[in-house]
């Protein structure tokens, strides 16, 4: 290690040009690593220094957009928010998440969890379409109701999940940790009113929660906490007490309007917007 705390690690990239390979090979990068690097700051090292070609995908640097997940020394994790010297000694392994097509290099296909994502109507569904696009005011949720889902509600999709499970590993069809964790953080929102039709959408096909085997890797590499295992598991409860009819949320009204006299109205000390910069702009 250099005085200035710089050590010369090896990135070990897998990488793959659809074009050009016929398949993936690894090469080795020598990246000096400075104090506190993360994955991301090597990758950006070997771009700009030593082969422009490495592709990724990468945006915010900070584990909030979710674009930046690959299989790190054989664990999917974020590059942005994961340091070198954390995770390697020496030499650090890099590939593209599993169970994925790979478009190139360390860029997998996300496709086909986004279509499973949209296939289980990731959104509130109600019957009152008119408030839904104009709002008069916001549904009341009790902070009770709120802790149900919010845990869930942090999945910046990555697909790590995706790509630690075995059963999506060795069944494309299964809809995933990802799109189920996400589907019962709506069946179990005090504002849906879908149950049904939610219901009906996990059992089609044989995609739903009754493939998992609870291996937990999904919630053993989440980046954010948000446990995916555990929302299975409770989608699963909730669909067996709906069969025995005792299922509270599949006999909820979705949540109403704030009732007028819980109108608290603007609060003073929250200062007005700033005026647009941008004339026009609204
Ligand atoms: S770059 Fe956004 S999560 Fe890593």
């Amino acid at each position: 290690m250099s005085d200035n705390g710089v050590k010369d690690f090896v990135f070990r990239v897998r990488r793959f040009d659809p074009v050009e390979d016929k398949a993936p090979h690894y090469q080795d990068f020598k990246v000096p690593v400075g104090p506190g690097w993360t994955i991301l700051e090597g990758l950006w090292y070997i771009k700009e220094n030593l082969d422009s070609s490495l592709s990724w995908r990468s945006s915010c640097r900070m584990g909030v957009c979710g674009s930046c997940g690959m299989l790190v020394n054989g664990s999917a994790t974020l590059a942005c928010n994961t340091q070198v010297r954390d995770v390697a000694t020496d030499v650090l392994m890099l590939a593209p998440l599993p169970n994925f097509d790979i478009i190139r290099d360390l860029v997998p296909d996300l496709a086909p969890m986004f279509d499973k994502h949209t296939h289980l109507m990731p959104h509130i569904k109600r019957d009152d379409t008119e408030e839904m696009l104009e709002p008069t005011d916001q549904y009341w949720q009790t902070p009770e109701e709120l802790e149900q889902f919010l845990q869930f509600s942090y999945c910046i999709k990555c697909g790590c999940c995706m790509a630690a499970c075995p059963t999506f590993a060795s069944d494309a069809k299964f809809s995933g940790p990802m799109p189920l964790a996400q589907g019962y953080r709506y069946l179990i929102d005090s504002r849906d009113d879908a149950f049904r039709q939610r219901k009906e959408l996990l059992g089609s096909g044989g995609v739903g929660p009754w493939r998992c085997h609870y291996a937990g890797e999904c919630s053993k590499v989440c980046p954010k906490g948000v446990d995916p295992a555990r929302a299975i598991q409770f989608m699963k409860r909730e669909l067996v007490l709906d069969y025995l009819r005792l299922s509270k949320a599949a006999k909820r009204k979705p949540a109403p309007l704030l009732p007028a006299e819980k109108r608290q109205g603007r609060r003073d000390d929250i200062p007005e917007a700033p005026p647009f910069t941008v004339e026009g702009a609204s």
